[in-house]
């Protein structure tokens, strides 16, 4: 879908020999601030030219077919895409009638998709008195206006309150399950951990994780949690150990009892050991869940 593509902005590689393939449903973009997520968005729908690479997108190029593609795909923008004045139904039909629906469906067509991303009455009211939360779910309403097969979903959730969140969440899984390819981009991992099937790491323009999700948390890593008592001074050496021989994701102490967490990858016998010489007792030593966020900072990390 993407090999080789690099962006430039005047001395800044936003994105430095991207290569993807996007496969059908939920395809979550993952990255910290300034990774290149909405730089790609952008250059595949023929909004930020790339230096060089191809990208090839239904078939069509963004280089070529700007026009074909806004009909294809929906596009949900990171930043305020509405105006002001202007009421969340004006906007949807607005944006049905930019993408060559005539006045007679867009209307119809307009309470539909508000309805169905759960904006009420306030539809007639001006967006700029709006929440945040009302705006991103008209922001997704006039990207699905057209029906259209691929979406891109910049930061769906941003600025959404946990339970807005959960129904955003919801929605996009709704839209998924009528056979539509997404993507979404995002930082907030324990949102993406929910809607997608497939997920793609970016650091600095540069992809550094992909794979489905089931592969992605499914490692040959074993995160374990570990409860440790002893004096001050001997469980300070024994988290210093720790910190310097493995990969550790927390450590927390109260009341002379510290909470370890952290990937062993080898055998509980010489982590007792271990306690042993700082004159550490282990309490517990259990099994944990990989969780995206342990996939993501460890890809950070190697790229890093
Ligand atoms: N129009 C532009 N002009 C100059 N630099 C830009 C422009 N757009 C993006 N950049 C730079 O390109 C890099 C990638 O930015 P991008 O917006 O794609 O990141 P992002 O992953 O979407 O980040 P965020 O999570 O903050 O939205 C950043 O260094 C950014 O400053
Ligand atoms: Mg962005």
């Amino acid at each position: 879908m993407a090999s080789d593509v690099i962006v430039r902005f005047d001395n800044i590689l936003a994105l430095d020999n991207f290569s993807v393939s996007i496969p059908r449903g939920v395809v979550g973009l993952l990255g910290p601030n300034g990774a290149g997520k909405s730089t790609f968005i952008k250059t595949i729908l023929g909004l930020v030219e790339p230096v060089s690479g191809d990208i090839d997108i239904v078939g069509l190029d963004p280089r070529k077919d700007v026009m074909s593609i806004r009909d294809r795909v929906g596009y949900m923008p990171e930043h305020d895409c509405l105006v002001d004045s202007m009421s969340g139904l004006e906007m949807v039909t607005y944006f049905g009638r930019l993408s060559g629906m005539t006045k007679e469906d867009s209307i119809p067509r307009s309470h539909e998709v508000l309805d169905f991303v759960g904006l009420g009455e306030e539809r007639y009211r001006p967006t700029a008195s709006y929440s945040t939360g009302m705006k991103q779910r008209v922001k997704l309403a006039q990207a699905i206006v057209h029906d259209p097969s691929i979406l891109f979903l910049d930061e769906p959730t941003n600025g959404m309150d946990p339970l807005g969140r959960e129904e955003m969440l919801e929605l996009i899984g709704k839209i998924a399950a009528s056979d539509k390819s997404i993507l979404v981009s995002s930082h907030i991992l324990q949102d993406m951990e929910k809607v997608c099937q497939y997920v793609i790491i970016i650091d600095n323009g540069r992809s550094v994780a992909q794979g489905t999700m089931a592969s992605l948390l499914d490692q040959d890593m074993t995160k374990r949690r570990m409860t440790v008592r002893g004096s001050p001074k001997s469980l300070q050496t024994f988290s210093e150990q720790i910190h310097r021989d493995f990969e550790e994701t927390s450590i927390s102490e109260e009341f002379g009892q510290m909470n370890i967490v952290f990937i062993n990858d080898g055998s509980f016998a010489m982590i007792l050991d271990m306690a042993k010489g700082h004159d550490v007792q282990v309490r517990s030593y259990v099994p944990d869940r990989l969780t995206l966020e342990d996939v993501f900072i460890r890809s950070m990390k190697r790229d890093a």
